[in-house]
């Protein structure tokens, strides 16, 4: 198959990529489009056949549900069936964060094909801010399925680049809406009840959403939370972080080829044996530190900013195992607000599934 490219850059460009992204969707064909965090792959949410066409160029297995992409908010209670008990918390992250990255587990209704939600009782949704995105689903006038346009267990494609390199003759288009802004995955968080769980870590911080559940119970004049009360910010971030994973979340996600180390500290890293190349990763370099030992050193943000490390994550991790090296030595970083994803990701990379 001939993998097309269209890019976005002129008003007539993205016009004509538009109306072709959206010929192929009706077609049952799956697209990769740019999100506002890493590129997805496609395919009309609504049809088995097409969805099946995402799981194949993937290789993905059938029992990783996908997130569905929805063209506004009245499409929520149509794929959705939202408990009474759940529905401020709802309304109050989705006015807040949609169109962003926040995926919302919820209920799912009959319309939602099993293949999309791996046969569970619940579905992933989110509504992408990304304009090339945006325009393309609202013109089919149908969610869209769309995982990270990454053969399975990959990295997260963050260029159309990226993208070709890993689906170019299994897809037949990509539509260019340069680099993401993100760069890492949509934060996913299970909506139970009047509970939440974090699935995975994203742009959107654990703290952000303890402070929009902190908000609206004070509106709601819950008595457990009194005026100025940090204390109870601090436990609801926490009692996010403490959730587990979703068991869709494979520890082998993200993994580059090149095995991959996570240290503390690099300037006092060695080698286990003379003559491995070794790469590194790390957020920005230290003036006192000799680097000499390393092949290739790739540097997050050297302004420290963690915005531009987690933007550039993806990047640097393909670039550091396209080059024929040994291994990647990973600098760990915080642990607070978007450092909670990027070292999620670095984990991630850094523990090959055995199976
Ligand atoms: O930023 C993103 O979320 C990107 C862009 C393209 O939207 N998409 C993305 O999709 O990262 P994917 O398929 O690579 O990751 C979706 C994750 C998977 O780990 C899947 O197991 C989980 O979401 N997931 C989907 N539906 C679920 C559900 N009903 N319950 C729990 N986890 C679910
Ligand atoms: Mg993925």
């Amino acid at each position: 198959m001939d993998t097309k490219s269209l890019d976005t850059q002129t008003p007539a460009a993205l016009a004509a990529a538009a109306d072709a992204a959206v010929a192929a969707l009706e077609n049952g064909d799956p697209v990769a489009l740019p999100t506002e965090t890493v590129y997805g792959l496609a395919a009309d949410a609504l049809r088995t056949d097409a969805v099946l066409k995402i799981f194949e160029a993937k290789e993905r297995p059938f029992f990783d549900p996908l997130i569905v992409h929805l063209p506004d908010r009245e499409w929520l209670d149509r794929v959705a069936a939202i408990p009474e008990e759940s529905r401020a918390l709802v309304e109050a992250l989705i006015g807040r964060y949609w169109p962003g990255p926040l995926t919302l587990v919820l209920p799912r209704r009959e319309i939602m094909p099993d293949l999309v939600t791996a046969g569970l009782e619940t579905v992933a949704v989110r509504m992408s801010a990304h304009p090339v995105f945006s325009l393309v689903v609202r013109r089919l006038g149908k969610p869209l399925a769309a995982p990270s346009a990454n053969r399975f267990g990959r990295i997260s494609p963050t260029t159309a680049a990226h993208v070709r390199s890993e689906l170019a003759g299994r897809i037949p288009l990509i539509v260019d809406g340069g680099p993401a802004e993100h760069g890492i995955e949509s934060t996913i968080i299970a909506v139970e009840g009047e509970r939440l769980r974090l699935l995975r870590a994203g742009p959107v911080t654990p703290r952000q959403i303890a402070e929009t559940q902190t908000e609206l119970r004070k509106v709601q004049g819950r008595r457990e939370i009194a005026p100025g009360d940090t204390e109870f910010l601090a436990r609801v971030e926490e009692s996010l972080l403490l959730k587990p994973q979703a068991p869709g979340q494979l520890k082998s996600h993200y993994a580059p080829r090149t095995p991959l180390a996570l240290v503390d500290d690099s300037a006092r890293w060695t080698p286990e044996r003379a003559g491995l190349r070794c790469g590194l990763l790390g957020m920005s370099p230290r003036k006192d530190a000799d680097y000499a030992r390393f092949d290739r050193v790739e540097w997050l943000s050297p302004s420290g900013d963690l915005r531009e490390a987690a933007a550039t994550l993806f990047a640097r991790l393909r670039r550091l195992d396209e080059a024929g090296l040994d291994a990647i030595v990973a600098e760990r970083i915080a642990e607070e607000g978007l450092g909670i994803a990027i070292m999620d990701r670095l984990r991630k990379a850094s523990h090959p599934d055995p199976m």
